[in-house]
């Protein structure tokens, strides 16, 4: 099996994220424009944002991105500041076709988050990889941040198990202050920003109820 090398660390990874949650430094990277495959060759940009406890943008940084296929690291990039602060570019290029797991380090503390593989294509197999969208939804709330919330630590609540409203869910996520809790409170979750593709994945996937952030 070639994931065992993450199987192992994996624990780990989750503890780390735990006890930096509850030591008062943490952020929330999220991913924007999380493709569904890459090419094998073809220069990547992959472009994400920090958030120092989920909610204010964090400037200044240096990222390391790792890449790994079949368990072994084959290629880094630097994630690099862009113009707006909070937001950043690393260029990767994938040598081969393959899954890939990558691995951002925000470059705060120990801020990181391995994302769902990502499917590398050669350029001729590109036109028959489509993938279905509940299962785009699932690689959507580890790439954006959700799970490191909602999941690896207990700044939200558990999802799993519980139902909502797609239509409520989908304004939620949209921008989550807009909408009151039931409680009638302001909700603490970040706006993250999501288009409308996104969140209809992330709907799809968080309404179908049951094994929402199960890893
Ligand atoms: C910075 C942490 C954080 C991130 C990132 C985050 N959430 Fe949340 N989320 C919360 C908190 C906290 C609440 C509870 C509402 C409150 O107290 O403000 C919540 C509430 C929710 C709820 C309602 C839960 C309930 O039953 O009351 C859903 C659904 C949800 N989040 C989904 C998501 C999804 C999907 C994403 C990713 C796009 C996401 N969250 C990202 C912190 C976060």
């Amino acid at each position: 099996m070639p994931r065992t090398a993450f199987r192992i660390i994996a624990p780990t990874l989750a503890l780390v994220a735990a006890t930096t949650a509850f030591a008062g430094g943490w952020a929330v990277i999220t991913v924007e424009d999380l493709p569904d495959t890459v090419v094998a060759g073809q220069p990547f940009d992959l472009k994400y944002s920090v958030r120092q406890h989920g909610v204010h943008l964090l400037g200044g940084l240096t990222g390391r991105i790792e890449a790994a296929t079949a368990g072994r690291l084959t290629t880094t990039a630097v994630g690099k500041a862009a113009k707006d602060s909070g937001h950043y570019a690393a260029t990767l290029t994938f040598p081969k076709a393959g899954d890939w797991t990558i691995t951002i380090h925000s470059g705060f503390m120990n801020s990181r988050t391995t994302l769902k593989p990502l499917r590398v294509l050669e350029a001729k197999d590109r036109a028959t990889a489509e993938r279905p969208v509940a299962e785009r939804g699932e690689r959507l709330f580890v790439a954006k941040g959700c799970a490191t919330c909602h999941v690896e630590t207990d700044v939200g609540p558990k999802l799993a198990g519980k139902r909502y409203e797609p239509a409520w869910l989908a304004r939620y996520l949209a921008d989550p202050q807009s909408v009151p809790l039931p409680s009638g409170a302001r909700s603490r979750m970040p706006k993250l920003n999501l288009d409308q593709e996104e969140i209809a994945a992330l709907v799809e996937y968080v309404s179908a109820g049951q094994q929402v952030g199960a890893r």
